[in-house]
């Protein structure tokens, strides 16, 4: 059986790793190659457009809700609205949507263990002053697409340092919603996390 993986980091550098049961002859891998980039680009659009639509949709909410309900408001609505809205996103793309990190706030968004990879390799790549760009994995029937959420000022009001950023009931709230929660003391620019998005490939 057939098995391509396409992955991007970096600099728009790419590692194209082919594995086939028989050898195939030098003609094919070109053309395997080619089909490759083809796909490739179109997987990393699509995996953007469903990364920028859902960061859109949640910003829009959050920026909304904030003006019109304050930061504790946001949090109650954050936390009953974020699923349904990346839900409809997700049957409207046909994709699954997730955003997941290394510290989280809410356990449902648990990173599984190849995301946790995926975290700390954007970590590390951060780490070291690295522009970081969408990942896409492809396999004979799924794509995998990665993309980094960094901190914004304005998600510093429920993710960044208690008592300066974070007002006392603020971080009340949150722990009396969220006891595991660890997904504070952020400071602008850093890494949050990532889109964790998935759909068939063709
Ligand atoms: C009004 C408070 C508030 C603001 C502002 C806010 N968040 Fe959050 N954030 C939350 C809450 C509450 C959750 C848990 C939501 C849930 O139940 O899934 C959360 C969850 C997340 C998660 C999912 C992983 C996890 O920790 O559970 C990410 C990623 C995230 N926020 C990134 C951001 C980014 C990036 C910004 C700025 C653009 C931001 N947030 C602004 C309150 C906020």
């Amino acid at each position: 059986m057939f098995r391509a993986w396409i992955v991007f980091l970096g600099m728009g550098m790419l590692i194209g790793l082919v594995g086939c049961d028989s050898e195939p002859s030098s003609e094919n891998v070109s053309e395997i190659l080619k089909e490759n980039a083809r796909k490739k680009a179109e997987y990393l659009e699509k995996g953007n457009q469903i990364a920028k639509a859902s960061f859109e949709a949640l910003s829009g909410k959050l920026k909304n809700t904030i003006a019109t309900d304050g930061i504790e408001g946001a949090i109650r609505t954050c936390n009953i609205h974020a699923s349904p809205l990346v839900d409809s996103l997700s049957n409207e793309y046909g994709a699954t949507i997730k955003r997941t990190s290394l510290k989280i706030r809410n356990e449902v968004n648990s990173p599984s263990p190849d995301e946790k990879h995926i975290l700390k390799l954007y970590s590390r790549a951060k780490d070291a002053n690295e522009t970081l760009m969408p990942i896409v994995l492809l396999d004979s029937n799924w794509v995998s697409f990665y993309s980094p959420i960094l901190v914004k000022p304005i998600c510093l009001n429920c993710h960044g340092e208690p008592n300066q950023d974070l007002d006392i009931s603020t971080i009340d709230l949150l722990r009396s919603m969220y006891p595991t929660d660890r997904a504070y003391g952020y400071k602008e620019d850093e890494l949050r996390g990532i889109w964790s998005i998935k759909f068939e490939s063709d």
